[in-house]
């Protein structure tokens, strides 16, 4: 009973005592990016690869995370502006993003590509060539890499941006755009829940996805380095991509 009680004491001072408590931090995602990152229905709790993987991460290397859903486009000025510290939500690693923030090493690569409705049969060239309307979610490295591919190559295509990748897909359903561009994963999630949608054909050169965080924080940069390498090794890389990536 003594005992009991030393312990209880022992692990309140603990927690108590900076030194001792564990390290906790938060990570902004955007919650309508299935399967990387999504609010489950029927649990309210974030969910997905990404966030499944850093929750075992944290477990791991000994630190509490909780996952802060938020709008993409705002993601990064909150992470400088500290009011996340990492951002681990199929962020692609671009040299722009690089110049404001650090990235982990990468740990995904998705391919990009034209969404299109199901009867549709717009092919890449048509979709480079004619006056489509073409969506694209804003603040992505696919709508500043599509953007600045007009600017240079004169395509006629009508750009139009969207807070989400599933607002995008109900705009190609109801017919106010006829093509979305996007990562492969969640084009094929839209897919998968019989959205009524196809993949038209890949554009550009694949992404790598990478965790992003402040430039200064070498401390969190190697627990989430040295996180992802100790997951790799583990089967649970392989059970998550079961059960998120249908590999
Ligand atoms: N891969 C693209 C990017 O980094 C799209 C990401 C959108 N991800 C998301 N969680 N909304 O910009």
């Amino acid at each position: 009973m003594k005992k009991l009680l030393v312990c209880a004491l022992l692990a309140a001072v603990m927690a108590a005592v900076p030194a001792f408590a564990k390290k906790s931090y938060v990570n902004g995602i955007d919650p309508n990016y299935p399967p990387f990152a999504y609010v489950d229905e029927k649990t309210g709790q974030p969910a997905g690869f990404d966030v499944d993987s850093l929750n075992w991460i944290a477990k791991n290397m000994g630190f509490e995370i909780t996952h802060k859903p938020m709008a993409w486009d705002g993601i990064i000025p909150a992470l400088v502006a500290k009011q996340i510290d990492m951002v681990d939500s199929g962020m692609s690693i671009t040299p722009e993003r690089a110049k404001v923030v650090e990235f982990s090493d990468p740990y995904w690569t998705v391919s990009r590509v034209f969404l299109v409705p199901a009867n549709s049969t717009l092919t890449p060239q048509d979709v480079l060539t004619k006056k489509v309307k073409l969506g694209v979610q804003r603040g992505t490295s696919e709508a500043n890499a599509i953007k600045q591919e007009q600017q240079e190559k004169g395509y006629p295509f009508e750009l139009r941006f969207y807070e989400s990748a599933p607002l995008a897909v109900e705009d190609l359903l109801n017919g106010r755009i006829e093509v979305a561009l996007m990562d492969e994963l969640p084009a094929d999630d839209a897919i998968s829940k019989g959205r009524g949608v196809k993949k038209a054909g890949t554009h550009g050169e694949p992404d790598k996805f990478g965790v992003a965080m402040r430039k200064d924080d070498k401390e969190l940069q190697k627990l989430i380095n040295d996180g992802y390498k100790k997951l790799m090794a583990d089967p649970y890389w392989q059970e998550l991509q079961k059960k998120y990536l249908n590999k």
